[in-house]
């Protein structure tokens, strides 16, 4: 019988890409998502591609009863993937309290319903944004670097979860945990049947750099050049959002095989190579054809100067890789917005 798993926050940019991924190695899966940031034409775009359409529960991570229901209605679930959270930086900084409430209730919510139901083995989306700007000799960044203090309550709910799993998992033996900890995600699946679907003015540089290629926006601002950087913009490792996606089946994979060596294990996903913001938009020019005008504005508050993974432990005990070129990953993201903007 197929293994199900919940995935909490799948109708979003990540968790949809990840519902793909699971769905075609076989696994069964059950969609929780309030759709506070995400659209519900979304499992439209996965059933395309699957070819079969995930169960979905229209639910607030932080109800309890309704995910009790979602526990009781799935008797089978063997893993939870949780991503269901609030992601936007600035937001955080305006709106602490929802982003306290909204994570941090979420994830105590599922985690008492899983050791309720003996439902034992979660991921969890965490963030490299835990390391903060990385010491020099700390880069590339592995999973041993210290965590900085968090600069944002969205940096902050990400170490609080952190803590939270494995507090939970030293007071129930049975709970296995994997931790990932995503540098930059970008792309879209190459179908640009689903992408990421940024609300009102993007934030991120991918989505600001497609929707200035479409001509919604006029230019694109470059947050600073006069980073201690080669060219003086920062460093970030943008990782194709369907490489992301796997490494989340190799998780759950190897959670279920009873491989994992310890009850919390944590990995950075990253392909160990940093990009600056120029190199971006040279890369996103050269793989488009598109001209992409921009601007050099200040610095953007908060922004670390340089950060990219040092990859190696998922490497080598997840068994899993970042691999798709850079051109492949920003032509996908291309290729999305032009499918949202009915750009032929
Ligand atoms: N940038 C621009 N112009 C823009 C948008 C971004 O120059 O219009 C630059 C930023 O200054 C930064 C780089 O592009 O140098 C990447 O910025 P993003 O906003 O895309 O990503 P961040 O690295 O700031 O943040 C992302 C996620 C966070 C996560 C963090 C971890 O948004 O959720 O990575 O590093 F916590």
């Amino acid at each position: 019988m197929a293994k199900r798993i919940l995935v909490t926050g799948g109708a979003g940019y990540i968790g949809s890409h990840t519902v793909v991924e699971l769905m075609q190695q076989g696994y069964e899966v059950v969609v929780v998502d309030n759709l506070s940031n995400s659209n519900i034409n979304v499992l439209d775009g996965i059933a395309s591609i699957v070819g079969r359409r995930p169960d979905f529960v229209n639910a607030d991570c932080c109800d309890y009863v309704a995910i009790d229901n979602v526990f009781r209605s799935y008797t089978d679930l063997c893993g939870v993937i949780h991503f269901a959270a609030a992601k936007a930086v600035g937001e955080s900084v305006e709106k602490p309290l929802h982003y306290y409430r909204n994570n941090i209730h979420s994830l105590t919510t599922v985690l008492e319903l899983m050791q309720e139901h003996k439902v034992n083995h979660i991921v969890f989306s965490s963030s490299c944004t835990v390391y903060g700007q990385p010491d020099a000799d700390h880069l590339p960044v592995d999973e041993t670097a210290p965590r900085k203090k968090a600069l944002s309550p969205y940096g902050n709910t990400k170490q609080i979860n952190e803590d939270i799993i494995i507090d939970q998992a030293h007071a129930y033996d049975k709970l296995h945990a994997i931790i990932l900890r995503y540098f930059n995600p970008i792309g879209a699946h190459p179908s640009a049947l689903i992408g990421e679907l940024p609300n009102g003015i993007p934030n991120n540089l991918l989505p600001f750099v497609t929707q200035t290629a479409a001509g919604l926006r006029k230019e694109l601002r470059v947050f600073g050049n006069d980073y201690n950087t080669p060219d003086g913009s920062c460093i970030r490792d943008y990782i194709y959002v369907v490489d992301l996606a796997k490494a989340h089946v190799k998780a759950i994979e190897r959670m279920l095989s009873a491989k994992a060596e310890e009850q919390v294990e944590v990995f950075n996903l990253g392909t160990g190579r940093g990009l600056s913001v120029l190199e971006i938009i040279r890369e996103f020019e050269k793989a488009t054809g598109q001209k992409l005008p921009y601007t050099i504005v200040g610095r953007r508050e908060g922004d670390i100067e340089q950060v990219w993974a040092d990859p190696t432990k998922a490497n080598t005990i997840l068994g899993w890789k970042a691999d798709t070129p850079i051109h492949d990953v920003l032509l996908s993201a291309w290729n999305w917005e032009k499918h949202l903007r009915n750009i032929p």
